[in-house]
């Protein structure tokens, strides 16, 4: 199979690495990708803005299946258009990918079939959104509806911070995505994320994961795209999963399929796990990044195939199979990061990759043929172990090895789930 691979970040190079191990693939191409992907697949400068191009690139390499790796994209329709071109792709459909273009959309989902979720009310101004928070008190949570790039939820521990939060949005500090308003009730619990494979009509689990959004050591200090992250999550028991399954993502996948936009790709479910079980914060849908790097590190199964199926709606003929040994990676990212930070700062040397241990890249990339840092989320690196300590001891050990002085990472990755190894 001929397969062209959509993305530049970690997620990506995870993915690149896993497909290029299938005995199905007969060549890779990636767009734009990254130095780390180089090593797997042929890089192409594509625009990937505009859709009619990726399809006559499909056409002149005759491509047979292209797989999307992040969300902005899916939810411009790039889905649409190559299928429409008879091209097969992995990632939903502009209209399924809503689940996670548009919080109220999702809520409204969940809210028909009695999906387990805070409760919630939609507003598109700022005086009736502040009337409800005022009688709902706090602590309380403010998402602009749309995509804001993991910047748009507030967790509002006072009225006073859900107040200012609501003026943020609608004096347009996340642009379109702020134009309306979703308030939602505060869930107190543990937070896990959960990885499904969906054709349609089929879903097949993949695995769990939890990461750390908060920049600095201790969970503080502001969010980012995600410092670290390690699967499986213990908090998710064969129980909870179960639950998720029936109580989640079924009638999620149900909903979609009813409302004739059936869901093909991964639903990517953030859960808070309360005391009344599994409820749902959000839906991806695409793989989380950098959950997705530990997930790879722990498929055993060949992804093509996986992957594949959800494309066909053959998903219910397929199964995955996955080490029980953890995986935990550290993110390495520019100092200054989630704020501005110095591009193009020099990566001098970086690990070889060992059994059970790798470095994807991210931001890189090259200038005048030497390795640079050039995003926020630079390098991940990765281990797996027998406990999440292990894990941990091996991706620090090999992080201590990266000579990057402009580069920074957490040192505590994996701790809620060492602490219940103890
Ligand atoms: P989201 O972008 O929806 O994933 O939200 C970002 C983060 O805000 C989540 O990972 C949670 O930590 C937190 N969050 C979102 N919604 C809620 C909620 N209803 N209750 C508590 N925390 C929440
Ligand atoms: N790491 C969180 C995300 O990919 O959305």
């Amino acid at each position: 199979m001929r397969v062209l691979l959509i993305g530049s970040g970690g997620r990506e190079h995870a993915l690149a690495w896993k497909l290029a191990q299938s005995p199905e693939l007969t060549e890779l191409f990636a767009a734009p990708g990254n130095p780390g992907i180089a090593g797997h697949a042929t890089l192409v400068t594509l625009d990937i803005d505009n859709h009619d191009a990726v399809v006559a690139f499909c056409r002149e390499r005759a491509i047979d299946f292209v797989v999307v790796g992040p969300e902005a994209p899916l939810v411009a329709g790039i889905a649409d258009t190559l299928r429409a071109a008879s091209v097969a792709v992995f990632g939903p459909s502009a209209a399924a990918a809503q689940l996670e273009g548009s919080k109220g959309f999702t809520k409204d989902i969940c809210a028909r079939y009695d999906i387990p979720t805070g409760a919630y009310q939609r507003f598109n101004n700022a005086p009736k959104a502040k009337a409800y928070v005022r009688a709902q008190g706090a602590p309380i949570v403010v998402k602009a509806d749309g995509l804001a790039a993991g910047k748009g939820v507030t967790v509002a521990m006072t009225v006073d911070e859900a107040l200012a939060a609501i003026d943020d949005c609608f004096e347009g500090a996340f642009g379109e995505a702020g134009a309306e308003v979703v308030i939602e009730a505060y869930l107190d619990g543990e937070e896990a994320s959960f990885f499904c494979l969906c054709d349609g009509k089929h879903a097949l689990a993949l695995a769990t994961a939890q990461d750390h959004k908060r920049v600095g050591d201790g969970d503080t200090g502001p969010n980012t795209g995600g410092m670290g992250a390690y699967s499986p999550a213990p908090v998710m028991t064969q129980e909870m999963v179960e639950r998720t399954m029936k109580e989640i993502i079924e009638p999620t996948m149900r909903g979609m399929a009813e409302s004739g936009h059936p869901f093909s790709g991964v639903f990517f479910a953030g859960l808070m796990i309360t005391a009344k079980g599994p409820e749902l914060i959000e839906y991806n849908v695409r793989f989380g990044d950098p959950e997705c790097q530990v997930l790879m590190m722990r498929l055993k199964s060949d992804l093509l195939p996986l992957l594949y199926a959800c494309a066909n709606g053959t998903l219910d003929q397929v199964t995955a199979e996955w080490s029980d040994d953890p995986a935990l990676t550290v993110v390495m990212a520019s100092k200054g990061y989630p704020g501005s930070y110095a591009k193009n700062t020099p990566i001098s040397a970086l690990p070889a990759d060992g059994e059970g241990a790798k470095v994807f890249h991210a931001g890189t990339g090259l200038k005048d043929g030497a390795l640079v840092a050039t995003g926020g989320r630079v390098l991940n690196v990765t281990a797996t172990g027998k406990t999440v300590r292990e894990a941990k001891e091996r991706a620090y050990a090999l992080a201590g090895k990266v000579k990057w002085e402009n580069g920074f990472y957490r040192n505590d990755i994996g701790w809620r789930a060492i602490e219940r190894e103890k």
